[in-house]
């Protein structure tokens, strides 16, 4: 049994073995679904776990309350990897009372059928449990509509839901100050750009309105259990995050079938270094899984992009690439493209398109290469290179 504090336990689960994060996102660390049990005289469970892990997740509630029946489920965020085990927690506590927003009671029908009996919230609402109370915020678009945090306010607790969540499953304990918790900040950017990057207006909504509670420990959905000086380092992670706030550095992502294209790649990240850009990161478009490609796209404020024509149009992994910054709407950036052909050029034009899309500042003239490398095409990515150094110098 893990207890947090007093009557609060943890009964999260831990998934090793889900390789695709909603089909997309690798898990190199696996990842967590936390629910959290609140054993007072009555008692509340909140949020549940990927339907598969059921069986292990009821025995871990047991554990706390053995034969005990739950009062309520509160419900912060539908999404089936935190809602999964509604249907079956109900066939296992017939009597128990969803709590959430009406929003959230919505989807509960929509995916899990009626007939459970509901205790509808709203803004500031409350639930007496004891000695503990719930107190109920809505977060909405963060990153659902319906998502809402649930702040005890006997214990100064903050169940956050998806807020402040991160990928990687727990090692021995879920309590921070009892690990080494070097893995889940970097973890944490990359579930934040992937997942919740979208919605940076949301976010920065939420953490106003949260901003005048007390926290002495924040419960997310996934990650670590948040205490002393981490909340404010996790609360800075999500701030900065969804301002769209960046540091000094370029990823250059460009594909690449035969390696002519990524001599141009080359070429630029060489004239960078010389002039004085330290951090630079490296994306082949076709090597690695987008979402590490994300998260250093919201850190570092220079990106340029480059790939090949390919049938009339731009190498497919780079046109996922655009549509997948384009859909979170990042902001804040400096962009220079550069592309490559055979016949007729088309790459090129694709990044013109995305340019004009996004509201990057376009730095330099975009570079295009008709087969292989020649002298004429080195200086123009060392123009491009040097034209994008030279804007991020100007910021220092
Ligand atoms: C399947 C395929 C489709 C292509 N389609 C076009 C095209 O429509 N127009 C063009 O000019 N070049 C086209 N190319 C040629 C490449 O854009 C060109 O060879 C480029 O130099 C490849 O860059 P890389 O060496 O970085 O892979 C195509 C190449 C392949 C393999
Ligand atoms: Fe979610
Ligand atoms: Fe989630």
């Amino acid at each position: 049994m893990i207890t947090l504090k007093g009557k609060v336990h943890y009964v999260g689960i831990n998934d090793r073995t889900k390789t695709l994060f909603e089909g997309l996102w690798p898990l190199p660390y696996g990842v967590t679904y936390n629910s959290y049990l609140i054993a007072d005289e009555k008692i509340a469970l909140i949020d549940t776990v990927d339907v598969n892990y059921f069986d292990l997740f009821l025995k871990k509630i047991k554990e706390v309350i053995g034969e005990r029946p739950i009062d309520y489920l509160v419900i912060n965020h539908m999404e089936p990897d935190h809602s999964g085990s509604i249907r079956l927690l109900r066939q296992f506590y017939p009597n128990i009372t969803l709590v959430s927003n009406k929003k959230a009671l919505d989807m509960v029908e929509g995916f899990y059928g009626t007939g459970a009996q509901t205790q509808v919230i709203a803004e500031g609402g409350s639930l007496e449990l004891g000695h503990h109370t719930l107190k109920f915020h809505m977060i909405p678009m963060v990153h659902w509509p319906e998502t809402m945090v649930s702040y005890d306010t006997t214990e100064h607790i903050l169940f956050a839901g998806d807020a402040f969540g991160c990928f990687g499953a727990m090692n021995g304990t879920p309590i921070d100050s009892m690990m080494d918790t070097t893995v889940y900040w970097s973890e944490m950017e990359r579930y934040y750009s992937n997942i919740v990057g979208k919605y940076g207006a949301p976010v920065q909504k939420a953490l106003q309105k949260l901003g005048g509670l007390e926290l002495e420990m924040i419960c997310s959905t996934h990650g670590p259990v948040w205490t002393g000086e981490n909340i404010s380092k996790v609360i800075d992670v999500y701030d900065r995050l969804s301002r769209y706030a960046t540091e000094e550095g370029v990823v250059i992502a460009y594909g690449s079938m035969y390696g002519n294209t990524q001599q141009m790649a080359e070429t630029i990240a060489e004239e960078l270094a010389k002039e004085g850009i330290r951090k630079i990161v490296m994306h082949d478009v076709s090597r690695i899984n987008h979402s590490f490609i994300l998260a250093d796209i919201f850190r570092y404020k220079g990106l340029i992009l480059g790939a090949p024509t390919y049938n009339a149009s731009i190498y497919p992994q780079m046109e996922m690439l655009m549509s997948e910054i384009e859909m979170r709407e990042i902001k804040n950036h400096y962009l220079g493209y550069f592309g490559s052909f055979s016949w007729a050029c088309h790459s090129t034009k694709k990044l013109s398109v995305f340019s004009e899309k996004v509201s990057f500042e376009t730095v330099g003239a975009p570079v295009e290469m008709k087969q292989g490398m020649k002298e004429c095409t080195r200086i123009a990515c060392r123009e491009l290179a040097k034209a994008m150094a030279d804007r991020l110098k100007e910021d220092r």
